[in-house]
């Protein structure tokens, strides 16, 4: 499972090959380098300590300097690419989950989902660095460091190297076996304190009882019996780890003492000289620190792994589609025939068969009192959702047939709740539509009623909204809203209840410059005030998922009593207010 970590890792990395192969060879030149200084010991000893030759004393300090040096360069710059290539992937990977996230189809994106989506975004890819960053880096660099060191030390005696090599290692593994049994044991000791607080605090609770059972010996009993027990195992950690040194230190002495029998009877036979004695136990010496850094590197690997998977998963969503057609201004207008809606995971039907023509170039006004259905009605023209059964037609076309981007550019939306994104007011209407010059973004502001606030906020259209920004009122929030969808100037228009924060004055210069904006565009407007209802060309009754009547505003308030009723609130009001239905 770990290797495939590292092996799925450097498969995504794969653009980034030049970073890991230039890494790659610096490790090469940084494990030959590290090989030389245990190949120097030889000369060093036979020359210069025992020849006593003082042309190479002369030589050596400096060369000995120069290689540290320089493989401290070499790996720093290793570390450097390495490092390079694990941000670059693991920048990737939020990038690519980011659009993944934008391109998810609203039906997918409930609030836990968002959570966790959130989470994976920032945490998961994180955890992906040290595979890169750490262990592949520790892994190439430290590896072929010990080969070379291998190599010198078997090119030296290839026996005396292969004996040194088996005793040292064997030492390890036994230390190691002995830490785990003292881990083990440690964890015992653990859990018997945990007990022995436990009946601490359990007796002081059940004082009372303990006292009319008279169970104080048995207690006390009890007591000792634990105590007993979380000695014997701390004793025991104790017998494990100074055992585990003992052992150690014992099979370092045999280890050492075969080692310098065979390599002493070579020097004294004269097969080999004390310089390759002491290069080939430099060469294993200078193995113990990589092969510690590979053990430890591969601690962070488990989270990765995991984090890698969750990725992945994110990753392998499925993603909004649409069709092949590109999408044009209505001529005829947008159909909805026979739909019927439950949202995902849900049981319960929002909308049932609805058949509703909403003509091109005119405004449909829908009412209904809260939870009818109204906004779900329009969320299925943006194709925020699709119908559960039956279809939205634009021109007679199936809305899936159109290219999503294509369709969401002909609809211009103010929502019930408006979102600000974390940038400036002139930003935030600019929204609509990137390319307008400022003039234009200027000119929708006035025309939405906005320019006079806008105007007096601390740093006018550049005064920075939203998330530790500059809050603004509902009524702001509208309006800003509106200047965003004037700027798009879009033929299709969803306007939902979009004046209703809205005080009497402001409603009625926003409530003009609506009017300016829907004239001559096909409109479906929420409405809540009387004057939207009486200028629409089309009224529209929803309750409870179904339409219960459409016509004019007259027709329908003669025969429609869910209308009557909600027209009252309207004139009484100005403002609806929701009738909750259950
Ligand atoms: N994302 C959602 N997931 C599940 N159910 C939802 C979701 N959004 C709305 N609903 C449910 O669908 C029903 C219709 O909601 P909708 O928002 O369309 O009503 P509305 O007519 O716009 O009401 P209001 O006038 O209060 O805005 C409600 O019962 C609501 O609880
Ligand atoms: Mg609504």
């Amino acid at each position: 499972m770990q290797e495939s970590v590292i092996l799925k890792t450097l498969r995504l990395a794969r653009p980034y090959w030049p970073l890991l192969l230039g890494a790659l060879l610096l490790s090469a030149v940084a494990s030959l380098l590290s090989g030389s200084v245990a190949w120097l010991v030889k000369p060093v000893l036979d020359r210069v300590f025992i020849a006593k030759n003082y042309h190479y004393l002369k030589f050596l300090p400096p060369a000995l300097i120069g290689l540290y040096f320089l493989r401290g360069l070499v790996t720093f710059f290793q570390a450097y690419l390495m490092r390079m290539a694990s941000l670059k992937l693991s920048n990737h990977l939020r990038e690519k989950m980011y659009a993944k996230l934008l391109r998810l189809p609203l039906s997918e994106t409930s609030h836990e989902t968002m959570g966790r989506m959130v989470s994976r975004v920032i945490n998961d890819t994180t955890m992906v660095e040290p595979v890169l960053a750490d262990v592949f880096k520790t892994l190439t660099l430290e590896g072929l460091t010990i080969i070379s060191l291998v190599a010198v030390a078997i090119s030296r005696r290839w026996d005396l190297a292969l004996l040194s090599f088996t005793v040292f290692p064997l030492v390890a593994v036994g230390a190691r076996q002995m830490s785990k049994k003292a881990r083990r044991t440690r964890h015992h000791a653990q859990q018997e304190i945990a007990n022995l607080t436990h009946r601490v605090a359990e007796s002081l609770q059940g004082l009372p009882e303990i006292k009319v059972y008279q169970q104080e010996k048995t207690l006390l009993a009890r007591f000792q019996q634990e105590l007993r027990a979380y000695y014997r195992y701390l004793l025991k950690v104790t017998k494990y780890r100074e055992g585990s040194k003992l052992i150690v230190d014992f099979l370092t002495g045999v280890g050492g003492a075969l080692v310098l029998t065979y390599g002493g009877f070579l020097i004294v036979r004269g097969v080999i000289s004390p310089g390759d004695f002491f290069s080939i136990l430099t060469a294993i010496l200078m193995t113990f620190t990589p092969v510690r850094k590979i053990s430890r590197a591969y601690t962070s690997i488990h989270d990765a792994s995991a984090a890698l998977e969750r990725i992945e998963e994110v990753l392998s969503y499925p993603e909004e589609e649409g069709g092949p057609r590109k999408a044009f201004a209505p001529k005829k207008g947008i159909t909805l025939a026979q739909v019927s809606f439950k949202y995902p995971h849900t049981s319960e039907w929002v909308l049932k068969e609805i058949n509703l023509e909403i003509p091109a170039g005119q405004t449909v006004a829908i009412v209904g009192p809260s939870g009818a259905g109204k906004s779900t009605l329009v969320s299925l023209i943006p194709r925020f959702y699709d119908p559960t059964l039956g279809k939205v037609l634009l021109d007679g076309i199936d809305l899936r047939e159109f290219e999503l981007g294509s369709l969401r550019a002909l609809i211009g939306i103010v929502s019930q709740d408006i979102v600000l994104f974390n940038a400036t007011v002139y930003e935030n209407i600019a929204f609509g539509n990137p390319k307008a010059s400022r003039e234009e973004v200027l000119a929708a502001a006035r025309l939405a009623y906005a320019h006079e606030f806008i105007e007096q906020l601390p740093q006018g259209y550049d005064t920075v909204l939203g998330h530790k920004g500059f809050n603004l009122s509902g009524g702001q929030r509208q309006r800003l809203a509106i200047a965003r969808a004037i700027l798009k100037n879009p033929p299709i228009l969803i306007l939902d209840e979009a004046t209703s924060h809205l005080d009497a004055l402001a409603e009625k210069k926003v409530q003009q410059a609506l009017e300016t904006l829907m004239r001559g565009r096909t409109t479906v407007i929420i409405a809540h005030r009387l004057s939207t209802v009486k200028n629409a060309d089309l009224l529209v009754v929803m309750d409870r998922g179904q339409i219960v009547d459409t016509g004019k505003h007259e027709e329908v308030l003669a025969r429609c009593p869910l209308y009557r009723e909600l027209y009252h609130s309207f004139a009484r009001e100005r403002k609806v207010i929701p009738l909750k239905r259950s």
